[in-house]
């Protein structure tokens, strides 16, 4: 039998959050969770044993029910110090026979089946397997504040998790290590490379990517991995069978983006409602026009599943010349428009579990001249979709937007001209990233778009 221990003991010292970095929030769950999902769904693993801080036993308790996964069936108490979280899980083992224990850090989300698969196989030939990547950086070793060694880097590697064992052979390696007076460790690989030197550790090849949430910024970087990941998920999926007989209102959806979203999605069999002002005079500067708008689908329809807003207005200008007016419309369209749409879909989203999306602009990083109003009210966007995705993750709703590069459309030929189109992303292209987002299974992501040809 297969147990995936995940060791979820520590406090995280070294983020520097208010909570345990296991429960920081990426890609619309908690790192914890999307570690947990991985090895429910490895089809060689038989079991999950999740080893908590004692002060997070109950939110875990709640977790565990909320995700209705059906391997988990061991919440253990962790301890002070890493090594003691893998005794309590030894130890609620003990005796059991035929057991292989995969240790793996409950703050490396990105850990895949390959990796998993390749460390059970190798059990079936060796008693202790670690999991390792090539160290890129030249390792130095020192002796106070001065290099002491440079080991040959080729024969370096960087220790991954996870880790696994057979449950004799772990526990009798902690059975010994625990007589030793000067006992410290914080690698379980560790413990039988010392207490059992006969044993031989096989090393299974990691991933750059299963990275280990350790410090600040790697909670930017473990966000932008999500990101890819979920956009390489989309690119397995070309189906969009499943928008047949879905309802979808598409604000702004009188020419550009908006228009080939509708003209796509209609294509597949769903029922699509545009609202615009040039349409059908609807504005969304206004939160009751976007009410109305949406009141009148869902009474029509009965319910509806995706809402999606392309309405923006761009004025590119330096903040000097522009007029008040553009300013304030900027304003009122591109943000407060965006955060009527939300506010009005919620109950009707709250009823599908729906998805909302929303267009942000490449220009989002980094402010520049002529910009001012576009560019910020676009930064809004990633923000604030970022923010209602966890308010709204409760309700099962997904909230997303898309980045795409720069895309030929009317609003573009208006502000830049004729460009040459080699160079641009059609709207067409746009759109169906758009529509495999709202079929994609993932939340608070920005989705790049990018000139692929
Ligand atoms: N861990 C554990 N029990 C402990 C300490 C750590 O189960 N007493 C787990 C952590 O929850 C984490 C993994 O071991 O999933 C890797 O440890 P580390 O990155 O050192 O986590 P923390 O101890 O939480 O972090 P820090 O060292 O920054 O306090």
């Amino acid at each position: 039998m297969n147990v995936a221990v995940i060791l979820a003991g520590g406090v995280g010292s070294r983020l520097d959050s208010s909570h345990p970095k296991q429960f920081f929030k990426v890609a619309g769950k908690t790192v914890i969770e999307h570690t947990i999902d991985v090895f429910e769904g490895n089809g060689l693993i038989d079991e999950i044993a999740v080893v908590m801080n004692p002060a997070y036993m109950a939110t875990m308790e709640e977790i565990v029910l909320k995700n209705g996964w059906r391997k988990v069936k061991k919440l253990l108490k962790g301890g002070s110090e890493r090594y003691f979280s893998s005794l309590a899980a030894i130890e609620a083992y003990a005796g059991r026979r035929g057991v292989n224990l995969i240790f793996h850090d409950a703050v490396r989300p990105l850990i895949n089946n390959r990796v998993i698969e390749e460390t059970v196989r190798a059990l079936e030939h060796w008693n202790a397997v670690d999991v390792a990547v090539p160290a890129v950086d030249t390792i130095i070793s020192t002796e106070g504040d001065f290099v002491d060694t440079i080991p040959d880097r080729s024969r370096l590697k960087r220790g991954q998790t996870p880790q696994g064992f057979k449950l004799e052979t772990i526990r009798e390696a902690y059975r010994l290590a625990l007589q030793d007076p000067g006992f410290r460790s914080t690698d379980d690989c560790g413990v039988v490379l010392k207490y059992l030197p006969e044993e031989r550790i096989y090393v299974v090849k990691g991933e750059e990517s299963n990275m280990k949430l350790t410090y600040k910024e790697d909670s930017y970087l473990l966000d932008k991995l999500f990101q890819l990941r979920s956009f390489s998920l989309q690119e397995q999926e070309d189906s969009f069978e499943e928008l047949r007989g879905k309802v979808l209102v598409v604000f702004g959806g009188s020419y550009g983006i908006g228009a080939e979203v509708a003209a796509l999605a209609k294509g597949q069999g769903a029922k699509v409602y545009c609202f615009s002002r040039s349409l059908n005079g609807v504005d969304i500067a206004s939160l009751e026009e976007v009410k109305r708008s949406l009141q009148s689908v869902a009474e029509e329809e009965g319910c509806i599943d995706y809402v999606v807003n392309t309405a923006a207005v761009m004025v590119r200008e330096p903040l000097n010349s522009m007029s008040y007016e553009d300013i304030c419309r900027m304003v009122e369209v591109n943000y407060l428009g965006m955060v009527h749409v939300a506010m009005a879909s919620f109950p009707y989203l709250k009823e599908s579990e729906g998805k909302l999306l929303f267009y942000t602009s490449s220009s989002y990083t980094r402010g520049r001249a002529f910009y001012s109003l576009y560019s910020s009210t676009k930064a809004a966007v990633v923000n604030f979709v970022q923010a209602i995705a966890q308010e709204w993750e409760p309700w099962g709703i997904q909230v997303n937007c898309i980045n795409p590069e720069r895309t030929k459309t009317p609003m573009r030929v208006k502000n830049f001209g004729i460009e040459n189109e080699a160079t641009l992303l059609t709207a067409r292209e746009v759109a169906e990233k758009s529509l495999k987002t709202l079929l994609a299974d993932f939340t608070g992501q920005v989705i790049d778009v990018k000139l692929n040809r």
